[in-house]
């Protein structure tokens, strides 16, 4: 008997210009564009393997050896249903390929990494979930138009189907069809630039992503202010610094966007907390610690950015890697930090398929 499955893997990316906001809720378009950065090591990412099979009764889903449920209409149910639409085309153009888009599906993911931490989970999870099903299926669909699918699943999900550095085009059709992913630069464009993940706090967050910006949507007075006088020229400015590989640029463009979207979740109400005291004394060591390269060299050394958590991202020239990871465990020892390239430590959980 012939078994169809496949397996992939999708790394989660980090915003510099931070998605907040939605203008369509179902659909999942964003208020403004955004762009981020897709890791490209192995600490951080979601393996999914998606398998059809004749015996299956429905489509199920288990995350880190838990069963999911596959809530009618939800997000989960919206990205198999778009893929399953657009394997029965593929079989309706060719008569010869298996007949399987009827079949249900069992699909297993496993994250290397806290699921809903502030560490981009849904972006992995996601287009992990997206590329499994497309291999599954065959489709002939590009990374771009996979973002369309997986953007429905989870927002920041369509940035991470693709490496380098990537923009959400926030489009302006009501259907969502111009809402996608493409590719700004790849990552060997920049290779110099490097990312540690310093792990503040690896529990759930108290408000998820979906939620906080809904509310952030209905109450910020900022919000409108950052939508439209702010984002547009950030991610012009933002999209040249990194062309021109200017970290200078690059890095101040990223540490305002990420203090102006923690602002406005500030200016929520009620008002969101997700850095911690541990969050704003990193930022308070970075700051100290490019205030010092500024006078010396005229040049900043590194850029904090935070998610929706209270954990930071710190992109770096690869030749200030190892100081910012010993000012960190100098002054923070007893967080964790995971480095891109340079690997300190890592929680890898071997992925443990449930199927039967
Ligand atoms: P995060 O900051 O980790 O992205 P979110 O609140 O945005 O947190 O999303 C977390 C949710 O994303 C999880 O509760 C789960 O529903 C979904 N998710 C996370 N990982 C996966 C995965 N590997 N496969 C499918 N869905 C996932
Ligand atoms: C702060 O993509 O997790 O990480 O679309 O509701 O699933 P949903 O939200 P999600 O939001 C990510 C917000 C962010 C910024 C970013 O990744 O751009
Ligand atoms: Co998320």
């Amino acid at each position: 008997m012939l078994i169809y499955q496949a397996t992939a893997s999708a790394p989660v990316n980090i915003a510099c210009i931070k998605y907040w906001g939605k203008r369509d809720t179902k659909l999942i378009l964003p208020t403004n564009s955004s762009l981020s950065v897709t890791l490209d090591q192995d600490h951080l990412r979601s393996t999914t393997t998606s398998r059809a099979d004749p015996t299956f009764k429905k489509d199920r889903l288990w995350l880190n050896g838990t069963e999911e449920e596959i809530k009618a209409g939800g997000r989960l149910a919206t990205c198999i249903a778009e893929l399953k639409k657009q394997r029965r085309q593929v079989e309706e153009n060719h008569p010869n390929i298996p007949i399987i888009s009827n079949y249900a599906v069992h699909i297993c993911s496993h994250n290397n990494f806290p699921t809903a931490a502030g560490l981009a989970s849904s972006a992995s999870g996601f287009a992990a979930l997206v590329a499994s099903l497309a291999a599954l299926y065959k489709l002939p669909a590009t990374p771009s138009e996979l973002s369309l699918i997986a953007r429905q699943g989870s927002g920041s999900a369509c940035r991470s189907l693709m490496g380098g550095f990537v923009a959400w085009e926030k489009g302006v059709r009501e259907d969502g069809s111009d809402s996608l992913a493409i590719q700004i630069a790849p990552r060997e464009h920049w290779p110099d630039l490097h990312a540690v993940i310093v792990v503040v706090s690896d529990h759930k967050k108290g408000t998820s992503s979906t939620a906080g910006m809904q509310q952030t949507v209905e109450t910020s007075a900022l919000l409108q202010h950052r939508i439209n006088h702010v984002v547009p020229a950030r991610m012009t400015a933002i999209s040249e610094a990194i062309k021109a590989k200017d970290f200078d640029k690059f890095a101040k463009i990223t540490m305002q966007d990420s203090n102006q979207f923690h602002a406005v979740c500030l200016d929520t109400e009620p008002p969101i907390f997700y850095m911690n005291d541990v969050s704003r004394a990193i930022i308070a060591l970075i700051v100290e610690y490019n205030r010092v390269s500024v006078a010396a060299t005229g040049h900043l050394k590194a850029a904090y950015t935070y998610d929706a958590g209270p954990n930071a991202v710190i992109y770096a020239p690869a030749a200030n890697i190892p100081e910012i990871i010993n000012l960190i465990a100098h002054y923070f020892p007893q967080n964790q930090t995971f480095s891109d390239p340079f690997k300190l430590f890592t929680n890898q959980v071997p992925g443990k398929l449930p199927f039967p």
